[in-house]
């Protein structure tokens, strides 16, 4: 995680080892006409040659220009003025961090966040572009080799902003570190990354924050006793045990909590229902939801926001064994609702089920969202850019779609009608676990309403969302900057 601070100086003035200025094609902003006039004009000639137009999505390093107390400059292109907006200014920084990835700087100012964008306050800017910038710049590390510590690494950022944008830098510093949490735990592969892992992090969250934070783990015997049949099935043929992990922050007195509930499966293999070569190899990431919302908790920890919140996670491996579930076995739920296995694939259902009884039983939330890396239907349905949003509350979907346009972590709503209702009929249970091949992402989400009935509840499938396919590709740390947009936002 980088390190942000917010700055005032004038570019050709900034001591630092990398200024990054936004170029438009066209018209100069004042920060790109400051480096031409104290450069003695570097950006018109660049521009008048053609080597920099200001063009979206171009990035130029440029050493030791006369007049700039910088040794480097990182020339961004913003593309033309009338298409800035939002969404370009944030690819615009998003640029600029995968330039200075790969730069040898300990430390670089940024003056994007000086420029005006239709709409957006100076926090907003200075929050968007610190999480863009350190998010390009992570690093996987936990099972790597050190890498040459000779090399400098970015570690600090300066952003140029006014005092009005320090609650926009605090936010930044928040979410962030919710963020890098969730990637962190979303990478470590599932021999590490176990249901114990994932507790044992919980518990360095709790241990961090011991004024304000209380953590519970429920264990095998404790699920047994209340009932959590559904869960506990998913988990029989794995060889490492469940774990029902429970986070309290009291930051609001005796209000009503919000809840988040993740799912958490460390590995699915499908069960019985193995999955076959090809859709297996990224299932480490099933526990997504959980990282997602573990993040989140933290972040609203970190920013002492003015809100008392629950975090349930149910963390399993679905595995091949044995002890293990089979399709046709008919389940009880601690909700008491029994549950027709068809698939034993469709795991993530039941062990939400009974965390999400077990949440509204308890807690009485005010609202409750929950994020799982559901369906691949979800994948089909939306692909990388929207996370699947579902809700009976239009109240709550409109909260969640607010914060995720805000935090450009967007969600898109998909129905929840009753019309689907008669695709998860069982002959021999209250309900069967999957609804058959039409609209399986929905018929996931009104499966997870039966066990929310009288709550406040939302349901993010983040299946497309969470990671980025392919051997380089990483956990993006959604829906932490959502969710955490969306606890501010009911905390203001
Ligand atoms: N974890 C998967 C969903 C998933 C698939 C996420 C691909 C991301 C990419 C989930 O447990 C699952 O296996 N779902 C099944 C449900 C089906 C059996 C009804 C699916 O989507 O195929
Ligand atoms: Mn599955
Ligand atoms: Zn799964």
């Amino acid at each position: 995680m980088l390190e942000f601070s917010l700055s005032s100086a004038a570019v050709p003035e900034a001591e630092t080892p990398c200024a990054v200025v936004g170029v438009f094609d066209g018209a100069p902003s004042a920060a790109a006409a400051a480096l031409d006039a104290a450069s003695g004009g570097v950006l018109s000639r660049l521009r008048e040659t053609g080597d920099f137009t200001g063009k979206a999505g171009a990035t130029l390093v440029l050493h030791g220009l006369v007049g700039v107390k910088a040794p480097r400059v990182l020339l961004v292109g913003l593309g033309a003025h009338k298409d800035f907006d939002a969404r370009t200014y944030a690819r615009a920084c998003d640029d600029a961090g995968k330039a200075l990835k790969g730069l040898p700087v300990a430390g670089a100012a940024v003056w994007l966040p000086a420029l005006e964008v239709p709409g957006c306050d100076a926090g907003w800017r200075v929050r968007t572009c610190a999480l863009a910038i350190d998010h390009a710049c992570f690093r996987y590390t936990a099972t790597l080799k050190p890498a040459n510590g000779n090399v400098p690494r970015l570690a600090k950022l300066e952003l140029a902003a006014g005092g009005e944008a320090q609650r926009g830098l605090a936010e930044a510093r928040g979410v962030a570190r919710g963020v890098a949490f969730a990637r962190e735990l979303g990478c470590l592969p599932p021999n590490l990354c176990t249901p114990t892992h994932i507790a044992a992090q919980a518990k360095t969250i709790a241990d961090e924050h011991a004024g304000s934070v209380t953590l519970e783990v429920l264990e095998r015997d404790d699920m047994q006793k209340l009932g959590m049949g559904a869960l506990l099935a998913v988990s029989s043929g794995s060889a490492t045990p469940p774990k029902l992990i429970v986070l309290q922050y009291q930051g609001a007195g005796d209000a009503k909590p919000h809840a988040l509930v993740g799912k958490g499966v460390t590995f699915d293999s499908g069960g019985l229902n193995l999955k076959p070569t090809g859709s297996m190899e990224e299932m480490k990431y099933d526990m997504c939801g959980a990282a997602g919302v573990l993040g989140a908790f933290l972040a609203a920890v970190e920013l002492a926001l003015p809100i008392n919140l629950v975090c349930v996670v149910p963390s399993v491996e679905n595995m091949v064994d044995g002890t293990g579930y089979r399709p046709s076995d008919v389940l009880h739920t601690h909700a008491g609702l029994s549950v027709e296995v068809l698939n034993t694939d469709a795991e993530g259902r039941l062990i939400l089920c009974d965390a999400l009884a077990y949440t509204c039983k308890r807690f009485q939330p005010q609202a409750l969202v929950d994020a799982a890396t559901l369906t691949g239907a979800c994948v089909i349905a939306l692909g990388a850019h929207a996370s699947g949003l579902f809700s009976a509350d239009d109240k709550l979907a409109d909260e969640l779609l607010a914060a995720g346009t805000a935090s450009l972590d967007r969600a898109w709503r998909l129905p929840l009608w009753d019309d689907y209702r008669n695709q998860l009929e069982s002959a021999f249970a209250d309900i069967a676990n999957i609804g058959g091949k039409s609209a399986g992402a929905i018929t996931a989400a009104l499966f997870l309403s039966r066990f929310t009935e009288g709550t406040r509840w939302a349901h993010l499938d983040v299946a497309g969302t969470a990671w980025v396919p392919g051997r380089k590709g990483y956990a993006t740390g959604r829906p932490v900057p959502l969710l955490a947009q969306w606890l501010i936002d009911r905390s203001a």
